[in-house]
Parts: C-alpha cells; structure tokens; sequence
C-alpha cells in the first residue's frame, strides 16, 4: 500500500503535555474537592476537552452541575493550561522529531496535524514545528472525538488525499481505532504499542522513516 501522507497527533508524540493538562486538571479538581490522579490523567489521552471533564467529574458527589457551570470549568482548565503552555519552548520537540519532519517533507511526504486540542496550532508554534506541516485538522474543526475517525479524515481531505494513502501516527488506543475507522494505516508508539491494533509499531519516532521509505 502506498503511503502518500502522514497525519500526526499531537500530545504524546510530536510533544508531551500531558504534565501540563494534569497540572491545569488537578487545581481545578483539587478547587471543586475532586479526586484527581496520574491514572485518571491517562485516561484523558485523545479525548476532548468537555469528555475530559465528564470523566473526572466522575469522581465529583456534590449538586448537579448545569451546563454552564461545567463549560465553565473547562473554561478554567483551559486558561491554566494556556498560562503552563506559555512555558513551552522550541525544546519541548526533540531533534528527533524535527529532523525525522523534515526527512519526510523531503521525500515528498505530505503532513497534516490530526489533534483533538483546540490549542494545537498555539503549541506548534510555541515549539516552532507549525511551519513544518502543510495542513492542521484540530479540536477546533471536528464534532466527534477519537475514536471517532472525523479529525483523520478532515486532514487527509485537507491534504487533497484518499484516506488509505496516508499513514496516521498515534500514542492512545482511541487515536489507533479512530485511523484504523478512517480507513488509514496506522502506527502507534508509545502505549498505543501494547494495544497491538495497529499496522506498524514504532519504538521511536525516527522508526517512521523505515515505513516511509
Ligand atoms: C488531546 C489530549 O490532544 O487534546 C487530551 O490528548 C485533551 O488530553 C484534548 O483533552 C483536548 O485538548 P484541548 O487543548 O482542546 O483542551
Ligand atoms: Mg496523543
């Protein structure tokens, strides 16, 4: 099958936030006297901000919440989280992933960005990597979180590409469902590894450039 271009998540494979969403998450929980740990964290990988909330405030035993109150405390979250993302610098990518970018670019690879952040544009260009793709599908273009395959298939249409041309690299096991849904070839790394649903499994991201040859 040939590979004609690449979609990237984000956190956890271009870049690690997740200290940062668990940092922004816990003051908000430890306000509202919520059990919030590491764990509960880890399940937030690939989910939307709003099925973020829901499932910590599975742990939440006061009144209901309306609506509002809950986009509110997204709202709070997320001003946190753009305060901590202020702190990221161009180091906050590795030469790795940089140079393996770049590499595929090179060999006529084309790159799309497949995130469920609002905030992804921001951190690319915090980290100086926004330059490098030719198309960005993010939370801010899709209804349906992973697993659902929606932010895959904006970016393979972003760049002009038949899903089952292009390759999605994912670290969760949502983001594995939703590429494989698309109809895409996917590689995990990290966790998503021990899933065992994807096509390749890459112990690093340079790992990339041996299945884009
Ligand atoms: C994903 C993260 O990339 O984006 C999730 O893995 C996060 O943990 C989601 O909840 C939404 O992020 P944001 O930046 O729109 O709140
Ligand atoms: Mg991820």
């Amino acid at each position: 099958m040939s590979i004609k271009g690449v979609i990237f998540d984000l956190d956890g494979v271009l870049v690690f936030t997740d200290k940062l969403h668990y940092q922004a998450w816990k003051q908000m929980a430890d306000k509202m006297g919520i059990y919030f740990d590491e764990e509960i964290n880890n399940r937030l990988r690939g989910v939307s901000r709003m099925d973020s909330l829901e499932i910590i405030l599975e742990k939440y035993y006061g009144e209901p919440l309306t609506l509002e109150q809950k986009e509110n405390l997204a709202t709070e979250k997320n001003d946190t989280y753009r305060e901590l993302l202020k702190t990221m610098t161009r180091d906050d990518a590795t030469d790795e992933v940089r140079e393996t970018l770049a590499e595929l670019k090179c060999r006529g690879y084309k790159l799309s960005l497949g995130s469920s952040s609002k905030n992804a544009k921001f951190i690319l260009e915090r980290v100086e990597l926004l330059d490098m793709f030719d198309a960005i599908s993010d939370g801010n273009n899709i209804t349906k979180s992973k697993p659902d395959p929606e932010v895959f298939l904006k970016g393979a249409e972003y760049l002009g590409l038949n899903p089952e041309d292009c390759l999605v690299v994912e670290d969760a096991e949502a983001g594995v469902e939703a590429g494989l849904a698309g109809g895409m070839q996917v590689a995990a790394i990290g966790d998503a590894v021990n899933c065992g649903k994807a096509n390749y499994n890459l112990s690093t991201f340079g790992d990339l450039l041996k299945i884009c040859s």
